[in-house]
């Protein structure tokens, strides 16, 4: 039974939640590898709508068993409200959960430091989403972040809890002249996040690997987008993880030769939160209208986001770093209508063209995009067969394909589950 990643192959925000859903009824186990509560995947169904941060979009589908693993940094107050807001829609979580002990915790102090250290960045700023995630992150990699564990080892959480937020409080009044929060409040809360994680936390890991024995079929939903990938990303404007597949599967202890598909979701047009590099980003007006038609607001922060052309070679780039097999294409709807299309196919950088991306800050600054015009259509939204989409959306997707060579698997022109056309067959 197959293995399937689903990765973001831009900046995030693809429509990874929408198609983790419609996968997950064919799935027995879906895991989340990398990120944190800084991620948003908006599934609408039967009329509702959810926006899961932390919980795997598979938690959704009434018996699947859903893993947050080690590569999740975990914010346990969002944790416990998105527990109890799933619980509130009826849905059963008895025995459906797993998050791995080894997965790191954000604390309040991680989001107040996140939040001083953008300020302290000022024209740098990398426009976080404020969850902690940066922090969070540094403190794992500098081996003093605390686990689900540690939290929940009773000889330990306050020794452990304690010495982190004392850190946390001196780099807060040291280096960022803030008042400390109240130690006690922390550690009481401290207690009451142990209790809120107790009945779901274990060994997601050799779950996953009981899984794998028993040939069961397994999905990697993927957080951000591979260009917020801290090493292949427009850094320093990316996330503190690895959205990539490489984050995929060490974030889970899954071994890569595993996996027998990788489904990278891109938009049929990209956005992008926060600064950063952005080379396709549209003209204000365009990117209005296609904000207002598409809901482009972030669906964590709220914040409007950026819009921009379809970048083919961000795409090809994409594919060649995570092995992709098949593109899902989202939100092809929103460009319904729309009277000039184009698409990124390069980038201009000091006289010559270049279709890899760049490695360096300067260049990403630099480069200038090369377009190549396409022509529009009028509706794909009410389409649910490949044979009825006009003909040049088929171009469109043509093209994609062409300059990709990467075929497409999944077409989504709305956000229902029937607005989904699977042109190549079931993924799964
Ligand atoms: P952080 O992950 O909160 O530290 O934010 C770092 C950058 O990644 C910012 O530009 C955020 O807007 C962006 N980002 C983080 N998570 C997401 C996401 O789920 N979708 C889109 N952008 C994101």
């Amino acid at each position: 039974m197959p293995v399937v990643a689903v990765i973001g192959a831009q900046w995030g925000d693809e429509g990874k939640g929408k198609v983790v859903d419609l996968l997950s009824p064919k799935a027995d186990i879906i895991a989340r590898s990398q990120g944190g509560a800084n991620a948003g995947h908006t599934i609408e169904r039967d009329g509702q709508r959810f926006i899961l941060h932390l919980l795997p979009s598979g938690i959704l589908t009434p018996e699947k068993r859903c893993l947050i693993g080690p590569g999740v940094v975990l914010d346990p107050d969002a944790f416990n409200t998105e527990i109890e807001e799933v619980k509130s829609h009826g849905i059963n979580l008895d025995h459906r959960l797993i998050v791995d002990n080894r997965t790191h915790l954000v604390f309040p102090t991680h989001k107040l430091l996140d939040n001083c250290q953008e300020e302290a960045r000022g024209g740098n700023m990398i426009g976080t989403t404020s969850r902690g995630i940066g922090p969070a992150y540094a403190d794992k990699s500098a081996r003093r972040g605390v686990r689900v564990g540690d939290l929940l080892d009773d000889r330990r959480r306050q020794k452990v809890c304690s010495e982190i937020f004392d850190i946390h409080t001196r780099m807060l009044e040291k280096v960022y002249g803030q008042e400390p929060p109240d130690k006690d409040a922390f550690l009481q809360n401290c207690e009451k996040w142990a209790e809120g994680l107790r009945p779901y936390a274990g060994n997601a890991v050799e779950e996953l690997h009981i899984a794998l024995d028993n040939n069961q079929t397994v999905l990697l939903e993927g957080a951000q987008g591979t260009y917020l990938d801290i090493d292949l990303g427009t850094y320093p404007f990316v996330t503190s993880s690895h959205p990539t597949v490489g984050g995929a599967v060490l974030g889970i202890g899954m071994p890569p030769g595993k996996i027998d598909f990788v489904l990278g979701v891109i938009k049929a047009y990209c956005t992008r939160v926060g600064s950063g590099p952005f080379p396709t980003e549209m003209d204000a007006e365009t990117a209005e209208e296609i904000r207002k038609c598409g809901a482009e607001f972030g669906s964590t922060t709220g914040r409007p986001r950026r819009c921009g052309w379809l970048d083919l070679a961000a795409a090809k780039q994409s594919a060649r770093w995570n092995g992709i097999n098949g593109w899902a294409v989202t939100k092809l709807d929103v460009l319904d209508g729309l009277e000039h299309l184009k698409a990124g196919i390069g980038y201009q950088v000091r006289g010559s063209v270049i279709t890899s991306s760049p490695s360096t800050r300067q260049e990403w600054d630099e480069v200038e995009p090369v377009y190549a015009g396409l022509k529009s259509w009028k509706n794909c939204a009410s389409k649910r067969d490949i044979n009825a989409f006009p003909k040049t959306a088929l171009d469109y997707l043509g093209t994609i394909e062409k300059f990709t060579g990467v075929p497409v698997s999944l077409i989504s022109v709305g956000a229902d589950h029937e607005a989904t056309i699977m042109p190549r067959g079931d993924i799964i």
